[in-house]
C-alpha cells in the first residue's frame, strides 16, 4: 500500500543540513521515478531527467504564484518579480527580459563593459599581495552591468551594490545572520533603484541626463504589464535588480572557473589560446559540474500523473537541477571535470552532442514561454571572456581552504579563492604561466 503523505516526515531541516546533497541522496535511495517528501509542511514531489524537465515546464502543470516562500522573495527574487507570475502576465513581463538579454547586440555590449571593467581592476590586483577573486569578480561584474544597464553609479557605489547583491544571493537559503543581511541588502537596493526609476521617468529618455533610450533602465521604466500599466517604481526596481543581481552572481562561476584551472591546470593553455569552441565547452562544464542552483519548484495546478506517479493538486513539484547535472544515467563519469564532453571536436569524431533539456544549471524548456533563465547566453559569454582572461593571468595560489562544501547553499570555495603575485601582462603561450603553491 502506498504511504499517505501525512506519514512522510517534513524534510526542511534535512534540506538545510544537507544542501545540494539532499535530493540526490534521496533519488539514490529509491528505484522510483520520483522522490516524495515534505517541505515547510507541504507535500512535495521531486523529479529529474529531460522528460521531467518537459513536464515541469509544460503549459498548465505547475504555477509559481503560490509556490515561492516569503524568505526567498524578500531576499533573492523580490516581491512581484517575474519569478512569481504565471500565464499571460508572465509572458508579457518575460518579453521585457528576452528583448534586453537575448539580443546579440545587447550581449556583445554587456560583454564589452565587463571586459573593460576587468582590465581596469586587474591593475589594482598587481599592487596587492592578496586578492580574493570572488570579491574582485563581483566588483568587475557590478561595474560592467551597471554601465551597460544605464545605472548612474560611480565606482564606489558599484562596489557597494556588488556587496549587497551578492549578500542577497548568499543569504536566501539560510536562517540566521546571512539571511538578515540579505533582507537588509534588498530593502536598501530596492529603495535606491526605485528612486532612479522615478527620476528616469521624470526626465525624457536620452535627454536631460536621463538614461540612454536603449538601456535596461529606460526599457524597464517604460515597460507596460499585461494590464497595460507601467510597473510601480518598487516593482521596476525589483526587475532591474533581476538583471544586476544574477549578472554579478556570475562571480560564483568565475570563482569556480579559477578552482577548476587550479585543480586541472591541463586546461589552462587551450583556454588561454582563445579557442572559442573550447571556451564555450569549459564554461558549460563549469556550469554543469559546480553546484549553484540546487533545484527549482512550483505548485501542481491540479492533481496529475507523471510516469504513473500521482502528483496531488497543490503539492510542491521540485526539479532537481544539481542532481540532473550529475545523474550517471545522463552523464558519463558525472563527478569528473571534463570540458571535452561539450567539445564540438569530440562530436565531429563520433561523440554525441548534449540533447536539449539535459544540461540544466539555469532551468530548462523555452525561456520565452516558461521560467527558464533569460540570462543563460549572457552567463556563458561573460564566463567565457573572464575564464580566458583568468587563464592568461599570471598569479600564484597560496595555501588556503579551497573546500567547496555541499552543505552550504549557495556554496563556493571557502576562501573565496585567494590569489597573489598577480601580473596582468598576457602570459606567453606554452610557458606554464600558472604556479600553484
Ligand atoms: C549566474 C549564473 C546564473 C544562474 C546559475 C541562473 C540560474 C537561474 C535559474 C535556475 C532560474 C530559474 C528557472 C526556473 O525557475 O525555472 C533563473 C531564472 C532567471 N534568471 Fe538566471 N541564472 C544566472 C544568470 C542570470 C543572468 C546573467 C540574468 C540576467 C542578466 C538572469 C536573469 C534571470 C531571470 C530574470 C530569471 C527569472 C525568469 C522567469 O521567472 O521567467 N540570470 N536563473
Amino acid at each position: 500500500m502506498r504511504r499517505p503523505h501525512r506519514l512522510i516526515p517534513d524534510n526542511t531541516l534535512f534540506l538545510l543540513a544537507e544542501g545540494y546533497a539532499w535530493l540526490p541522496a534521496r533519488f539514490r535511495r529509491t528505484d522510483r521515478q520520483v522522490v516524495r517528501t515534505r517541505l515547510l509542511g507541504k507535500p512535495a514531489v521531486a523529479l529529474r531527467g529531460p522528460d521531467a524537465v518537459r513536464f515541469f515546464y509544460g503549459e498548465g502543470h505547475v504555477q509559481r504564484r503560490t509556490a515561492l516562500p516569503e524568505p526567498v522573495l524578500s531576499t533573492l527574487f523580490g516581491h512581484g518579480s517575474v519569478q512569481t507570475l504565471d500565464g499571460h502576465a508572465h509572458r508579457v513581463r518575460k518579453e521585457l527580459f528576452m528583448t534586453l538579454l537575448d539580443d546579440p547586440e545587447g550581449i556583445d555590449g554587456l560583454v564589452a563593459h565587463v571586459r573593460a571593467a576587468w582590465d581596469e581592476l586587474v591593475r589594482s590586483w598587481e599592487q596587492s599581495s592578496r586578492v580574493v577573486l570572488f570579491d574582485e569578480a563581483s566588483r568587475v561584474l557590478a561595474r560592467g552591468v551597471c554601465r551597460w544597464a544605464g545605472l548612474p553609479l560611480n565606482d564606489a557605489d558599484a562596489d557597494h551594490l556588488a556587496r549587497d547583491v551578492t549578500a542577497m544571493v548568499d543569504g536566501f537559503a539560510t536562517p540566521g545572520p546571512r539571511h538578515w543581511r540579505a533582507r537588509a541588502a534588498r530593502r536598501r537596493q530596492e529603495a535606491w533603484v526605485a528612486g532612479l526609476v522615478s527620476e528616469a521617468r521624470a526626465r525624457s529618455s536620452g535627454q536631460d541626463g536621463g538614461p540612454p533610450a536603449r538601456s535596461a533602465v529606460a526599457a524597464v521604466a517604460r515597460h507596460r504589464d499585461a494590464d497595460g500599466r507601467p510597473l510601480d517604481p518598487r516593482t521596476a526596481a525589483v526587475e532591474l535588480l533581476n538583471i544586476v543581481r544574477p549578472t554579478v552572481a556570475i562571480a560564483w562561476f568565475v570563482t569556480f572557473a579559477a578552482h577548476a584551472l587550479h585543480r586541472w591546470p591541463e586546461h589552462r593553455e587551450r583556454l588561454a589560446s582563445g579557442d572559442d569552441a573550447f571556451a564555450t565547452a569549459f564554461a558549460d562544464e563549469v556550469r554543469r559540474f559546480y553546484p549553484f542552483a540546487p533545484f527549482v519548484g512550483g505548485a501542481a495546478v491540479r492533481s496529475m500523473r507523471w510516469r504513473g506517479e500521482r502528483i496531488p493538486g497543490g503539492a510542491l513539484v521540485l526539479l532537481d537541477l544539481f542532481g540532473q547535472n550529475h545523474d550517471p544515467g545522463l552523464w558519463d563519469e558525472p563527478y569528473r571535470f571534463d570540458p571535452g564532453r561539450f567539445d564540438p571536436a569530440r562530436f565531429a569524431a563520433g561523440g554525441t552532442e548534449t540533447a536539449p533539456d539535459v544540461l540544466v544549471p539555469q532551468g530548462g524548456g523555452d525561456p520565452r514561454t516558461g521560467h527558464r533563465c533569460p540570462g543563460e547566453r549572457i552567463t556563458v559569454e561573460v564566463l567565457k571572456v573572464l575564464a580566458v582572461r583568468l587563464a592568461r593571468l599570471r598569479y600564484h595560489v597560496p595555501p588556503q581552504d579551497l573546500d567547496v562544501p555541499l552543505r552550504r547553499v549557495p556554496t563556493r570555495p571557502r576562501s573565496g579563492f585567494v590569489i597573489g603575485g598577480v601580473h596582468a601582462a598576457p602570459a606567453p603561450r606554452g610557458t606554464g604561466a600558472h604556479r600553484a603553491s
